[in-house]
């Protein structure tokens, strides 16, 4: 039987995408497995959310500089032999000497991804919602796209548009736009689990 195809899911935060991929992650096993989540926040509330499922959180803060922080990391990731990343809520920009080293480890292939809460390349970064309506946008979205140097500007992979409702407010916004998140994070872990997206095993030389 061909091995799992391995995912580690980075959160900071609620994590709510998180929990919807290792909900997601459990009924798809054994194509793929979730052992790994890493979080970079002690007070992060994901940290209390995974009880009952199969997957090691490491806490790994930065208190130090952001060379060894990220160095802390890849070794977690090839311990646990992982194969994709997901960042789901992770508030830390990943350097490029870290997204060259996890290219180089996977034969060139670009397996860090990505969701973000708004219709890229518009609003990327921070409050990307807020900002959208800020703007009077009448359309907000969610994109999934693959992650490379720069700041939510790697390949988008998905992305659909979330019609405003009058009146609406931000709370249930919120959770529109997390819905489809979900959504769109869960088809792709499908995807990559029925091997409709390549994936390139660990290698490390
Ligand atoms: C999501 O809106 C995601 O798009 C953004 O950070 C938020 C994380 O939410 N990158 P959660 O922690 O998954 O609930």
């Amino acid at each position: 039987m061909t091995p799992a195809i391995r995912i580690a899911v980075f959160a900071s935060g609620a994590g709510s995408n998180a929990l919807a991929l290792l909900q997601a992650g459990r009924e798809l096993a054994p194509a793929v497995a979730l052992p790994l989540l890493i979080c970079d926040q002690p007070t992060a509330p994901v940290l209390g959310k995974l009880e009952g499922f199969a997957v090691e959180s490491a806490l790994i803060v930065r208190d130090i500089d952001k060379k060894t922080h990220e160095a802390n990391i890849l070794e977690k990731l090839q311990e646990a032999r992982i194969d994709w990343i997901f960042l789901a809520g992770y508030m830390r920009l990943l350097s490029p000497a870290f997204v060259q080293q996890w290219q180089r480890w996977h034969g060139g292939a670009q397996q860090i991804v990505n969701i973000h809460p708004s219709l890229l390349p518009a609003y990327p970064g921070l409050d990307a919602v807020q900002r959208a309506v800020d703007a009077g946008e009448t359309h907000i979205g969610v994109t999934l796209h693959h992650v490379d140097q720069g700041m939510d500007t790697g390949a988008i992979i998905a992305q659909q548009a979330l019609p405003r409702h009058p009146g609406e407010t931000m709370h249930a916004l919120m959770q529109r736009v997390h819905a489809l998140e979900h959504q769109l994070y869960t088809r792709f872990l499908r995807d990559v689990a029925a091997g409709r997206v390549p994936t390139r095993r660990l290698r490390i030389a």
